[in-house]
């Protein structure tokens, strides 16, 4: 919903990575979203979670870890250690900061890099999570290999993500703002398995949670109603497109219910 009118193929790579990540540190996005910035929200984390076969002694990978609520999550669920990354300084800090507000500076640590090319060495971690954020790398295979390539040979990927028909988005889904909220690059459930299976990852576990887009959408909607009121210059400022937004929130709303949008949780492994 920001207004930023080229279409997503004007911007490419690096801006890419660089629009969302601005987007996503707007104290505004916060307000809309809450603390975590995926459909579901902490619940469906904590399923994702149960898929991954945690133990106390593994490391966890947080990949696009946002403002650090997944990761802070599971290191105080699971007493797991948890690195987070994320390719926005603002989120990395702000995460960072709340692990020690929580008492878990000394089991999350978060660091700014990029998904496409982790700054982490070669098998060290038993799990790697990304949620509602696979959608948006403009490599995906280049993301899914560096997953496995960070876990052990056994270790386990946990996805949840934007899943889409993308010829069949309506044009109010399909630009640079779609493609920032997570809809206008997101890909068929089948083709994140393929992406993760090309990089040796198979998977083991899929499921569907599409009624969470719909409960994030009318989340959405409603506290665009209130900001409208008490802070429409605000939304602005942080190009938010309050003209634009409700017919983007009923495109979506109507993909969802015809099965063109989706929500989807997948576990993959790589091979031990
Ligand atoms: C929709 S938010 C999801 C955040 C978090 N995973 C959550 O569910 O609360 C997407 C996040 O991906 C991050 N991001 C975008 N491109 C990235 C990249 N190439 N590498 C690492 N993080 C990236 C953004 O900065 C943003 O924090």
């Amino acid at each position: 919903m920001t207004d930023q009118r080229p279409g997503p193929s004007a911007v490419s790579g690096d801006g890419l990575k660089d629009c969302c990540a601005a987007a996503y540190s707007s104290d505004v996005v916060a307000l809309l979203l809450g603390d975590s910035y995926h459909p579901g929200g902490t619940a469906l984390t904590r399923r994702l979670a149960e898929g991954l076969r945690l133990t106390e002694s593994g490391r966890v990978l947080d990949v696009a870890s946002g403002r650090g609520t997944t990761a802070l999550l599971l290191a105080d669920t699971y007493d797991v250690r948890v690195d987070g990354v994320d390719y926005s300084p603002a989120n990395t800090a702000f995460a960072q900061g709340a692990a020690s507000t929580a008492g878990l500076g000394d089991r999350a640590a978060f660091i700014t890099g990029d998904a496409e090319g982790l700054p982490h060495p070669d098998g060290i971690f038993e799990a790697v999570v990304c949620e509602c954020a696979l959608c948006t790398f403009p490599d995906k295979a280049r993301a899914a290999a560096e997953f496995a390539r960070v876990l052990v040979p056994g270790g386990r990927v946990g996805i949840t993500d934007v899943t889409a028909v993308p010829d069949r988005l309506a044009p109010e889904l399909t630009g640079l703002a779609a493609r920032i909220a997570c809809i206008s690059d997101a890909r068929p459930l089948s083709e994140y398995s393929r992406i993760l299976a090309a990089a040796g990852l198979r998977t083991v576990r899929t499921e569907r949670h599409n009624q969470a887009m719909t409960r994030m959408i009318d989340q959405i909607e409603a506290r665009l109603n209130l900001l409208r009121m008490t802070a429409s210059a605000k939304l602005t400022a942080a190009g938010v497109d309050l003209d634009a937004a409700p017919a983007v929130l009923a495109a979506a709303r109507t993909a969802v219910a015809d099965g063109t949008l989706g929500y989807a949780l997948l576990i993959a492994e790589k091979s031990p």
